[in-house]
């Protein structure tokens, strides 16, 4: 029986399937664990189930002496220090496919909520300000038969891409196969949508310098990581008119602390990280992660291992 930290409880059977194996401990609150508290967690146990709220760094995994897993329950894994797993020949498994067709539903949510101004609508029908058809009120942008810009042409990429062939749209995208550059891709837009992994190379890809080449009626939605944003300048952005609006499942921090200007930005719309959250992405994201931790506690391969480049 090994020792397993899960950092939060999850929905659906799969953590049951864990503790039928292994001594499982479930971090119970509702915040994440405090880093200091997750370190001593982890300190003795032999599988880690994190989520993408926790910081696994180098100094953890050196001070965790037993661990031989890391099972995140994400798709993305850039809270991971990748390096210092392989270092110890720890493996790390991720979450892909199964949150998919969510996430690239959320953005076609978000893509629709902020073209249609679905936001100040709804405030309008709740405010008294309802006072009768108006010709020129609530007027937003069409989206069939407009212009897609997908950065990140991975597996939520493409279902994004999928589903704007049912709304005409011309898709541009920054992927290796009939790809074009990313100026091209920001210049040519109505909606530019970002589903690239954050990395050292996509921090701050979308910066002010990016903002302007985008057309003042463009649309920026990212589902992805809220840092692939440079968040002071698509605010500077919104408010001066360089681009109509955005739409963010993510931000930069996460969540933005009391005050953040973020919380408050004109024509921006703001979602809580819910890219995977329907119950059934969220239970196979479960089931996939305690898979992951059951195998490399066997000493198997993970079935969804993160594979690191280099
Ligand atoms: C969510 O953001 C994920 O990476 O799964
Ligand atoms: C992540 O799942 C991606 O490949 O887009």
């Amino acid at each position: 029986m090994a020792r397993c930290f899960v950092t939060r409880e999850l929905p659906g059977p799969a953590l049951d399937r864990l503790r039928e194996r292994h001594d499982v401990e479930v971090w119970p609150e509702r915040l994440p664990p405090p880093y200091e508290k997750l370190r001593r967690q982890t300190a003795d146990a032999d599988g880690l189930l994190s989520l993408l709220t926790d910081r696994i760094d180098a100094a953890l995994i050196e001070g965790s002496p037993r661990l031989k897993a890391i099972a995140n329950y994400a798709v993305g894994y850039d809270n991971i220090d990748l390096a210092a797993a392989a270092a110890r020949d720890i493996p790390v498994g991720n979450t892909p496919d199964v949150l998919t067709d969510a996430t690239a539903d959320l953005t076609f949510a978000l893509l629709l909520a902020a073209a249609r101004k679905l936001p100040d609508a709804l405030l309008a029908t709740q405010t008294d300000d309802w006072l009768t058809w108006e010709p020129a009120a609530h007027l937003g942008h069409d989206v069939y038969g407009a212009t897609l810009g997908i950065i990140g042409m991975g597996r939520i990429g493409r279902a994004v891409a999928r589903r704007a062939e049912g709304f005409a749209m011309t898709v541009l995208h920054t992927g290796a196969a009939g790809g074009v550059p990313l100026l091209e891709l920001l210049k040519r837009s109505d909606f530019v949508s970002i589903h690239c992994p954050l990395t050292p190379d996509t921090h701050h890809l979308i910066d002010g310098a990016a903002l302007a080449m985008m057309r003042p009626s463009a649309i920026l939605i990212n589902t992805a990581r809220g840092p692939i944003v440079d968040q002071a300048a698509l605010l500077d952005a919104l408010r001066d008119g360089a681009i109509a609006g955005a739409a963010l499942d993510v931000t930069d921090p996460e969540p933005p602390p009391a005050g953040d200007p973020v919380l408050s930005a004109p024509h921006l719309i703001l979602v809580p990280h819910i890219g995977s959250a329907t119950r059934t992405a969220r239970e196979r994201m479960a089931t996939l992660a305690v898979e992951n931790l059951l195998a490399a506690l066997d000493g198997a391969p993970m079935p969804h291992p993160v594979h690191t480049a280099g």
